[in-house]
């Protein structure tokens, strides 16, 4: 069974059959982080777009565990010029990597930095990823949208879904999104990190109908 970690903001890592994945490192930085970036062991690091809280420590993770990113071309290209190894994909593209299958999905975002200063630009996206038998659904920053039923239609067991409002979706939309993707679980993330991004997460647990909500605290753990 594989193993889901909320490490704060957007960030999450899972364990698979001895792997270990982490999406969207934002550690250093962020008060709220559930772990240090040197203490991370990853093999893969994910990251849905190039924006400072999500980007975060991709390199000093890749570095000091000579793992792969994953991500949208751009993001990768980036990487790959600090010599860090990286699988390029873009967005309606899958793989079939040794753990799993990752697709990228659109997000309605932006972003043009990798690093203070060094623009690297791109198309934010979001992840399905395909575990051990289970579709996790990784929005990345984006605001609502309608095909967010076509990602519904791929069986989504467990959705993780920005809530805090104004750089993504807020709480009523992502309540929208649920409709949309009816995912057995769903997860609230991008909340609460700064104060542009303060929300009272129980209002969004009491309003999801149609799956269970399941609020994780930095640092809870899941199984998939
Ligand atoms: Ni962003
Ligand atoms: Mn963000």
């Amino acid at each position: 069974m594989a193993k889901l970690k909320y490490l704060g903001h957007s960030c999450f890592t899972i364990e698979t059959n001895g792997t270990d994945l982490i999406i969207d490192p934002f550690l250093t930085g962020n008060p709220l982080a559930g772990a240090k970036a040197s203490d991370i062991k990853a093999d893969y690091i994910l990251v849905t777009h190039g924006h400072g809280d999500h980007f975060g420590d991709t390199i000093e993770i890749a570095k000091n565990n000579d793992a792969a990113v994953i991500g949208p071309n751009e993001i990768c290209v980036f990487c790959q010029g600090k010599n860090v190894k990286a699988h390029n994909m873009h967005i309606g593209g899958s793989w079939k990597f040794p753990f799993g299958k990752v697709k990228l999905t659109i997000a309605h975002h932006g972003f043009s930095s990798g690093e203070n200063g060094i623009d690297i630009g791109g198309n934010p996206c979001g992840f399905i990823l395909e575990i051990e038998g289970k579709k996790i659904y990784h929005a990345g920053d984006t605001g609502l949208f309608m095909d967010m039923k076509l990602i519904g239609e791929e069986g989504i067991d467990l959705a993780l879904l920005p809530i805090g409002d104004n750089f993504t979706m807020g709480i009523d939309d992502a309540v929208r999104a649920v409709e949309f993707i009816h995912p057995g679980k769903v997860v609230p993330m991008h909340y609460n990190t700064f104060d542009l991004i303060k929300v009272d997460v129980d209002e969004f647990r009491k309003k999801v109908k149609g799956a269970e909500c399941v609020v994780m605290a930095v640092g809870d753990t899941m199984d998939i």
